[in-house]
């Protein structure tokens, strides 16, 4: 299948176009780089020796994305492009929303304009907003979002829930994600944060090739076996996997679709460097601090519903999720920019 990636420049896209690739796909990636390198584009021919088409274009320019699905002729989009720290979508919520809402809009038009009724969205689990239980199902209620980059998400996924309600060809799948971490074994390609990480793997990797001093846990005082928040941490190339499974059960007349990607499995803060430091003999440093403001206590999947109706479950154990991030890190301390070609 001829298959547009938005956004597959970045950490999941680019994992998930290396398994398009090895399953005889076709991807062409459109990404404008607001996040990501076009290094990695080199990578990924290393990694599967082809180099997929890329196009650099920001999805809210229709006239671009117009152009580009008119050449292409795309059997299906997965919509991976949007803008993902929640802090700074505290700071700038209206970049929030006019990237990732308006450019799902430019992109729902354009794919209508061609004909294109297959898409697969990059949900996450934060549509819940607090858990009143885990494991969480996609029948559990879509709660109040914590920030503006949540609020995306949900809006997101209303326009699509429309969208397939109205066109009874579209078919639409709502992936929503858990915490992606790990890399590809290879160790060349991985997650590459601006700044200093907001999320707790890229921030273990990173003090363990001794660009930060010590992790902060936030907050050890949480009503969980060790006080720490607890998560369901998911292997990126497993959530690649499960967007291969979602695209071989689209079928005519779908509908509308939402699955889980976790594991089903909740793990702490601390059980988490503990596995770090057993995945790679080392020790990270940590102190505890206080907590922060808007993290939920314990967030994991029911993931069977994937599993029953797409056939595709997580394999990566969180020692191999800890191997890879590791091994990824310890390849290119510096991320993507300053790496060994
Ligand atoms: P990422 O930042 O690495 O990748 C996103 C890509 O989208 C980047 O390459 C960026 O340049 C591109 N992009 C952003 N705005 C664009 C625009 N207007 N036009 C074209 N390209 C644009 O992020 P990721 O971790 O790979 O996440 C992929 C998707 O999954 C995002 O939608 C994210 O919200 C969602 N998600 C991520 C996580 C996570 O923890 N990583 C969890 C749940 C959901
Ligand atoms: N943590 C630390 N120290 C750090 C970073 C994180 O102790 O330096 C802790 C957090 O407090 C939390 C856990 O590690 O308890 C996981 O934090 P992350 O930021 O890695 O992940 P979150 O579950 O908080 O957030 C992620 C994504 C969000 C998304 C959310 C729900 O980053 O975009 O999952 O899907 F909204």
């Amino acid at each position: 299948m001829k298959i547009c990636v938005t956004g597959g420049m970045g950490y999941i896209g680019s994992h998930t176009v290396i398994e398009l690739i090895k399953k005889g796909h076709e991807p062409v990636i459109v990404d404008n780089l607001v996040n990501s390198n076009p290094e990695v584009l080199n990578r990924i021919k290393k990694i599967v020796k082809v180099k997929p088409k890329f196009y650099e274009i920001d999805l809210r320019d229709e006239k671009k994305l117009d152009k580009c699905f008119q050449k292409e002729k795309f059997d299906v989009v997965i919509h991976f492009a949007g803008l993902k720290s929640v802090g700074e979508s505290v700071k700038k919520p209206k970049l929030y929303y006019d990237n990732n809402i308006g450019s799902s809009k430019v992109l729902l038009k354009v794919m209508k304009k061609h004909k294109v009724r297959n898409i697969i969205f990059s949900s996450s689990a934060t549509v819940y907003g607090v858990p009143k239980h885990v494991p969480l199902r996609e029948t559990d209620p879509v709660g109040k979002a914590a920030n503006p980059y949540g609020q995306t998400k949900i809006e997101i996924e209303k326009i699509l829930m429309k969208v397939a309600k109205e066109d009874k060809k579209m078919n639409v799948v709502l992936l929503r994600y858990f915490n992606p971490v790990g890399a590809h074994e290879s160790g060349l390609i991985g997650e590459d944060p601006n700044g200093i990480p907001n999320n707790l793997m890229p921030y273990i990797t990173q003090v363990a090739v001794g660009r930060r001093k010590e992790l902060t846990i936030f907050g050890n005082n949480y009503p969980t076996k060790d006080g720490t928040c607890i998560r369901d941490y998911i292997h990126v190339v497993d959530l690649a996997m499960g967007h291969l499974a979602a695209l071989k059960a689209i079928k005519k007349k779908w509908g509308l679709k939402i699955y889980n990607l976790g594991t089903g499995k909740g793990t702490s803060v601390l059980e988490l460097v503990k596995a770090f430091n057993r995945a790679n003999k080392l020790k990270i440093k940590f102190v505890y601090g206080p907590r922060r403001p808007g993290d939920v206590v314990k967030n994991y999947a029911n993931a069977s519903k994937a599993y029953k109706e797409l056939n595709w479950k997580a394999t990566h154990s969180i020692v191999d999720m800890c191997r890879d991030s590791y091994n990824w890190q310890k390849k290119n301390p510096t991320g993507y920019q300053k790496a060994k070609k």
